[in-house]
């Protein structure tokens, strides 16, 4: 019996934004990264998400937008912040936005269970990175919970970015992060 994936389970990690550069997956691995993060427990077939790819110099057009948007919700906003704004989808050459979909009134699966089907297409994009070699990190940030940066992404009403996938080559080796350890969280229930 192989335990390579248990291995792979104890040694992944993200690697922050910032410290991703070139090379990108290529366009072959891009698609599998795509084709097997929607591979993901979906209580009732509801597929309550998409996948929004950025590449390239849109990365930059859509920071640009931001914070222009930032800065007319917010005319006091220190130009620091906006400049976040702009650079926060330049370090790692592909950023994948995940849309959840979510049905909030659905007579059988719970808007909970749709978003956490969501959440685990995300994790698998974490995962898929890291098996390729790639480094990830999954960041969120103010546009994830404004209308109004949705519609720039061309978001419906309807839908939400629970995360944005950002994925490239690690520049450096990340240190090991301090992690609960399994008896501080894990418990057998007794009656
Ligand atoms: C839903 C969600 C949103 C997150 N948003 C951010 C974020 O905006 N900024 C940030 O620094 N880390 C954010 N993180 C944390 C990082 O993605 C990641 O957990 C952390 O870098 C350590 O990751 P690791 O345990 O995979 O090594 C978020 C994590 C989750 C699950």
């Amino acid at each position: 019996m192989s335990d390579h994936i248990i291995d792979f389970l104890r040694a992944r990690h993200s690697t922050p934004a910032m410290q991703l550069g070139e090379p990108a997956p290529d366009s072959r691995q891009l698609r599998t990264l795509l084709e097997t993060a929607i591979r993901v427990p979906d209580h009732g077939k509801l597929a309550p998400w998409r996948l929004i790819v950025l590449q390239g110099p849109d990365k930059a057009i859509y920071g640009e937008r931001l914070a222009q948007l930032h800065a007319r919700i917010d005319p006091q906003a220190p130009p620091k912040k906006l400049e976040k704004d702009r650079q926060r989808f330049n370090a790692a050459p592909v950023v994948i936005a995940v849309i959840a979909r979510i049905e909030e009134n659905h007579p059988k699966v719970p808007a909970q269970e749709q978003l956490l089907s969501a959440g685990c297409v995300a994790y698998n994009l974490l995962l898929g990175a890291q098996s390729l070699g790639f480094g990830a990190q999954w960041l969120t940030g103010w546009s994830c919970y404004h209308r109004e940066a949705a519609k720039l992404l061309g978001l419906a009403d309807s839908e939400r970015t629970i995360a944005y996938i950002h994925i490239g080559t690690p520049r450096e080796l990340i240190p090991e992060r301090e992690r609960p350890l399994p008896i501080e969280v894990i418990s057998p229930w007794k009656a």
